[in-house]
């Protein structure tokens, strides 16, 4: 069943499961994005559960990372907990975090680029000049998803037969926008326009669109060691909703949505799970077609054009920095 039925029905009838508890995560380093509240803390807290040895939570504000961190380490005494500085507003700061993960860390074998926000008017990065949800959700995730390339390869060559992971959390409302960017000139610049930013939730949905369109033009061009996908967590209670002010937006998400914690689960189970499915969007724990527009061959035209758009604009705007060596050597 597709559309809002269908979404409203998996909310109230499927209930996400947490880890198998015969699953160790002993020895292994991961990175949370996001990782100070919502589904990023809850995924953080339930890897620590199953005895990972080191998560990175990379946040923007450090004070609430510290407060994630001691609710991790209350819960999972053994689980060393680095609270790191990262602002997916700021390229330098995404920059300085992969340069501290290829000079501090030994290995990394989990990465959930879960960092976003839901903004339904249009705000413009003053550090960037990007619209918002376009920044933090793809512009952000994307560069993020090249810099870990390197030490997620570099882990799944000392380690050989293991797979190391990349999880970007996307959504179901990717099904749910007209996306009409796509037949702009440049689909980056249109989505700058103030014009283009379309109603309610559209250009939050357009976000999560973009996080697929990239995912599976990555794993296009990628060798076998480094597994990326997308997953929707579903609908969640979070922090994400706070400037919703559509009305009946809180009874709505009272009746639907899973809390925190389930949607961490989700999480979980696509970035451990799921280890030989390259390139997959996977929804209630199982992997699921993409939206139709998605696998259609203006999707993948789509799909390419962000792509050459994405690495033009990351390469202005870090030059110097080589963003697709990495994928030569895989
Ligand atoms: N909750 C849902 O219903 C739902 C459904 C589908 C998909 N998702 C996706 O799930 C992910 C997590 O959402 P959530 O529900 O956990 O929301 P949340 O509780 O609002 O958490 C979002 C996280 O992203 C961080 N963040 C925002 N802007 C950032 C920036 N510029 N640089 C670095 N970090 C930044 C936030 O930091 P601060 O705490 O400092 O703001 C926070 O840690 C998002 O990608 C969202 O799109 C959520």
């Amino acid at each position: 069943m597709g559309g809002m039925a269908g979404f409203m029905y998996r909310q109230l009838t499927f209930t996400p499961k947490p880890l198998p508890s015969s699953i160790t995560l002993d020895g292994k380093t991961a990175i949370v994005t996001g990782g100070n509240t919502g589904l990023g803390l809850e995924a953080a807290k339930e890897m620590a559960r199953h005895g990972i040895s080191r998560v990175i939570l990379g946040v923007r504000t450090v004070s609430k990372g510290e407060a994630a961190k001691s609710e991790i380490v209350a819960q999972s005494p053994n689980c060393d907990v680095l609270v790191w500085k990262l602002d997916q507003e700021s390229f330098s700061s995404m920059h300085a975090f992969s340069e501290r993960v290829v000079q501090e860390l030994d290995c990394l074998a989990i990465v959930i680029l879960c960092a976003g926000v839901k903004l339904l008017e249009y705000i413009k990065s003053e550090n960037t000049g990007h619209e918002m949800n376009v920044q933090v959700n793809h512009i952000g995730t994307a560069l993020l998803s090249l810099l870990l390339l390197g030490p997620l390869q570099k882990t799944a060559n000392a380690n050989p037969g293991q797979k190391t992971r990349l999880t970007i959390v996307t959504s179901e409302v990717h099904f749910w926008t007209r996306f009409e960017a796509k037949d702009a000139p440049n689909i980056l610049a249109r989505l700058d326009e103030p014009s283009s930013f379309g109603e309610g939730m559209d250009r939050y949905n357009t976000s999560k669109l973009l996080n697929i369109l990239w995912l599976r033009e990555l794993s296009s061009v990628l060798g076998p060691d480094v597994i990326v996908n997308g997953v929707n967590p579903g609908l969640c209670a979070s922090t994400l909703h706070r400037s919703d002010t559509t009305p009946g937006i809180a009874i709505f998400n009272k009746i639907f949505a899973w809390s925190s914690e389930q949607g961490g689960h989700n999480l979980v189970d696509a970035a451990i799970q799921h280890a030989t499915d390259q390139g997959v969007y996977i929804s209630e724990q199982v992997v699921k077609k993409p939206s139709s527009f998605v696998l259609s061959p203006q999707g993948k035209q789509a799909q390419t054009k962000l792509w050459n758009e994405t690495i033009t604009l990351l390469q202005e705007a870090l030059p110097g920095i080589d963003l697709l060596s990495p994928l030569l050597t895989m």
